[in-house]
């Protein structure tokens, strides 16, 4: 393919300007959203689109989100939009929350991957949302990380992995809710969380009345939603908290890293003198670990480890979204 020499950082007074230019002539641009970067391409372009699942070597029958600036918007792109999808992005739009709705007849569009629907979301990210308010039109954004890796939530992160492949890295801090929004199922009555993400089934039916299905585990079949995702470059393996004793009385290997959340874990790796810059805690509440998460994996990866031992949290619907992408970023520890 033919590379960009170098990606260039938007990070002046100019860079929403800059954005928006680069956008209208079909180019990719990473943008800041409020969960992870996405790596934006004017939706009604196909070749804008294809340079994005070029970018990041994604097969392309694996469907994009397309961003719009609000929901007047959805008409655009979807067909038989229920009232119950209406509800949904009257309460959680600006938000980290994607509707899969039955796509408009004759979309045809890359974005959907040959599928019959599409999936939209209105981010709650300022810079993303005056982007998407100038274009007046859809912007396409996977999380802008090369197909299996972490997902970006800096604009180091984004350089890193597609320096070189992609025009410009808009700058825009790091990303509040640091995980990819809930996808919902919307094309029938029955909702269907097909992606744990920030908002789960209780706040949804706490702010809206609405009953959403939710599966514990993430195995819906959906393009894009493989087993290994969301991989750092050393091994990952899982270990429950009650492994740690046996597992630290066979390990020599001074290159490990830790990746824990329980006092329980931390007590039993200190006591068997790992040396704490090797251990990282992360926080035993559900929303903040999230948060934390892809920060903290890419930072315990980018110390080269031979491998990251990650405390495996507990099975529940609120760890539901760390789960999802814990269990395919890693493999499970055995003895
Ligand atoms: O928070 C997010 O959702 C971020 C930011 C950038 O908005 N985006 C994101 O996109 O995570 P991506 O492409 O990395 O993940 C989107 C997931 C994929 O697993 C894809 O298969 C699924 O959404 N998806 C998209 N359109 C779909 C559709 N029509 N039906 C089923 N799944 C769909
Ligand atoms: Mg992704």
């Amino acid at each position: 393919m033919k590379l960009h020499q170098p990606t260039q950082l938007l990070n002046n007074e100019t860079c929403i300007i800059d954005a928006v230019a680069l956008l209208k002539a079909g180019e990719c641009v990473a943008l800041p959203t409020e969960t992870v970067y996405g790596l934006a391409a004017d939706a009604t372009n196909a070749n804008a689109v294809a340079k994005i699942f070029t970018a990041k070597g994604r097969p392309t029958n694996h469907p994009l989100i397309v961003h719009i600036p609000d929901k007047t918007h959805m008409q655009q792109w979807a067909k038989d939009i229920s009232d119950s999808a209406i509800t949904l992005a009257n309460a959680f739009w600006p938000g980290p929350l994607t509707l899969i709705l039955n796509a408009k007849d004759n979309l045809n569009s890359p974005v959907t991957g040959g599928l019959p629907t599409i999936g939209l979301r209105v981010p709650a990210h300022p810079q993303f949302l005056a982007i998407l308010k100038q274009l007046n039109t859809g912007l396409a954004a996977p999380s802008a990380n090369r197909y299996k890796q972490l997902s970006p939530i800096n604009a180091a992160h984004v350089m890193g992995d597609l320096n070189g492949r992609i025009s410009a890295v808009l700058e825009g801090g790091q990303c509040d809710v640091g995980i990819e929004s809930t996808i919902v199922d919307a094309t029938t009555d029955q909702l269907r969380i097909l992606r744990p993400g920030p908002i789960n089934a209780a706040d949804i039916l706490q702010k809206t009345g609405l009953n959403v299905a939710t599966p514990l585990a993430h195995n819906e079949v959906v393009p894009g939603n493989v087993k290994a995702h969301y991989q750092p470059h050393a091994p990952a393996i899982l270990i429950n908290t009650d492994d740690f004793d046996s597992h630290l009385s066979k390990i020599t290997d001074e290159q490990v890293q830790y990746l824990i959340y329980s006092t329980a874990a931390q007590q039993h790796l200190l006591a068997s003198h790992i040396a704490p810059h090797r251990i990282t805690k992360l926080s035993s509440c559900p929303v903040e670990y999230a948060k934390n998460m892809y920060k903290t994996l890419h930072l315990v990866d980018e110390t080269s480890p031979t491998v990251i031992y990650i405390e495996k949290p507990p099975v529940n619907v609120e760890w539901a979204a760390v789960n999802d992408r814990l269990n395919r970023a890693t493999t499970v520890y055995k003895e």
